[in-house]
């Protein structure tokens, strides 16, 4: 008691809450977390449950869990989920999970959808001036593979197609919530690489069931981790997406309509308006009551799609009338089925030299590839609740909370099909 009072004592006196909860201006309540999916059991699990109907090999050299876990995945919350900021915010609002979202869920999402842009208009002047996604050969250092070789990798490719000084610092995340490991700066590293890589990745076709949708969806709680200076940067990143061309320019508007929203729930979560914004995440309220149809996202998760694969916009649902879409800052926000979010996996072929005189083509998994479901509430849930006024009827369980969070992933994995060479292999005329 007293220790957590001195710490919020402590926190106000620093004026930057490490994370803020919010709850939804409808009281949705709790229910324990049900999938038809199974948990993964490994990171090999994990890459063939995101390699479902291609002909990628299921084998992983090295992930996120290499470094950072000792190799073992949470096992019994842990699911494969593409695109799971978005995913999984859709199946937490589903099935009435508190949700967790962090800076670089975001961040990452935003740089993958922007990957698909930057590979269709490589010839448009504005891209080329910035970026110029040929593909690169180097090879991580033969001494070894560690993950500083290939944060390394994936930073001197990214400087090879980086025509502009800012880039870099701009893709990487840098938010607080990026913790660091207690000797390297391992956790640092893997998001840098992540952020670099996922910017001149490659997109596979892949596929991943939607679960089903009810109508009455929403969810109990959700809490943005991070401080309001992360929130904000991720604004300030957004303003720069214009110098990428038109329509990088309307994806800008339509995230900082958002992301502003995100930024100002730091100052009053309790505020009527910033409650019926995050109301309106995946289904807007209005059309959620009439529940005339399901598999319909109508909310302002929308934004984060701007692109299909192929780099051609995914706007195209005409909105009829006000009541009925989202609208922010002026802007009306589409709609889509829940089957036509966008999807692929997302590639950056990595060549290594091994020790043998074999060299092994293994390409890099990046992406929003998981979700974290745990037994539990978020930390803030009961003040917030206090604040909205809101008790829980007495039916409600403890264990009928958990919380649901989107969890960034790589994975260094073999391609059974593909030979490659280094450069320094060819030099010494190995291949
Ligand atoms: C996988 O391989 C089979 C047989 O070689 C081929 O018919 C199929 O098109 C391939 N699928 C993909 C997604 O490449
Ligand atoms: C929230 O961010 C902090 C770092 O600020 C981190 O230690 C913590 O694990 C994060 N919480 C969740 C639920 O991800
Ligand atoms: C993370 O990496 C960047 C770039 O290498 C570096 O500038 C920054 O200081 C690192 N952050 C921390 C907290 O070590
Ligand atoms: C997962 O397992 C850990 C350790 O066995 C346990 O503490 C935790 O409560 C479990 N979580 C769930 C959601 O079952
Ligand atoms: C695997 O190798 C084949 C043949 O070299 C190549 O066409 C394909 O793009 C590679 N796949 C990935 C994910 O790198």
């Amino acid at each position: 008691m007293g220790h957590s009072r001195l710490l919020l004592l402590f926190s106000a006196l620093h004026c930057s809450i490490s994370a803020v909860t919010v709850i939804p201006l409808t009281l949705n309540i709790p229910k324990p977390y049900e999938s038809d999916a199974a948990p993964v059991t490994s990171d090999s699990d994990l890459l063939s449950k995101l390699h479902t109907g291609s002909n990628l090999s299921t084998e992983p050299m090295f992930s996120t869990y290499t470094w950072e876990h000792n190799n073992k995945i949470p096992l019994n919350g842990t699911y494969a989920s593409q695109d799971s900021f978005v995913r999984g915010a859709i199946d937490a609002s589903a099935k009435h999970q508190h949700l967790v979202i962090q800076p670089q869920d975001v961040w990452l999402t935003v740089l993958k959808q922007l990957s698909f842009y930057l590979r269709k208009h490589k010839d448009d002047k504005e891209v080329a001036e910035n970026w110029d996604n040929r593909e690169g050969k180097a090879t991580p250092s033969h001494s070894g593979l560690f993950l500083r070789d290939l944060a390394r990798y994936t930073r001197d490719q990214f400087n090879l197609r980086s025509k502009a000084d800012w880039m870099l610092e701009w893709a990487r995340p840098g938010f607080t919530t990026i913790s660091q490991h207690p000797y390297y700066m391992i956790q640092n590293s893997t998001e840098e690489l992540m952020a670099n890589a996922l910017l001149m990745s490659s997109p596979y076709p892949s596929t991943e069931d939607m679960p089903a949708f009810p109508c009455k969806n929403g969810f109990p709680s959700i809490t943005l981790n991070g401080t309001q200076s992360d929130w904000k940067a991720i604004l300030e990143k957004i303003s720069s997406l214009e110098k990428f061309g038109k329509e990088p320019k309307l994806y800008g508007r339509l995230l900082h309509a958002v992301v502003s929203r995100f930024v100002q729930t730091f100052d009053n979560p309790n505020d009527p308006a910033t409650r019926l914004f995050w109301n309106n995440m995946i289904t807007i309220t209005a059309r959620q009551n009439l529940c005339s149809s399901t598999e319909l996202i109508t909310g302002w998760i929308n934004a984060f799609h701007m692109w299909t694969p192929a780099g051609n916009l995914a706007i195209t649902a005409a909105v009829t009338t006000a009541s009925e879409a989202v609208q922010l800052d002026g802007i009306t926000f589409p709609w889509r089925h829940a089957k036509d979010t966008p999807i692929a996996n997302s590639h950056v072929p990595m060549c290594v030299d091994g020790d043998s005189p074999i060299s092994a083509s293994s390409p890099i998994l990046v992406g929003m590839l998981a979700k974290s479901v745990k037994q539990g509430k978020p930390e803030g849930y009961e003040a917030a609740m206090k604040l909205a006024g809101f008790t829980l009827p007495s039916t409600v369980a403890e264990s009928d909370h958990s919380i649901l969070q989107p969890l960034p992933i790589w994975i260094a994995h073999y391609n059974a099909t593909g030979n490659c060479c280094t450069p320094d292999m060819e030099r010494t005329g190995r291949c």
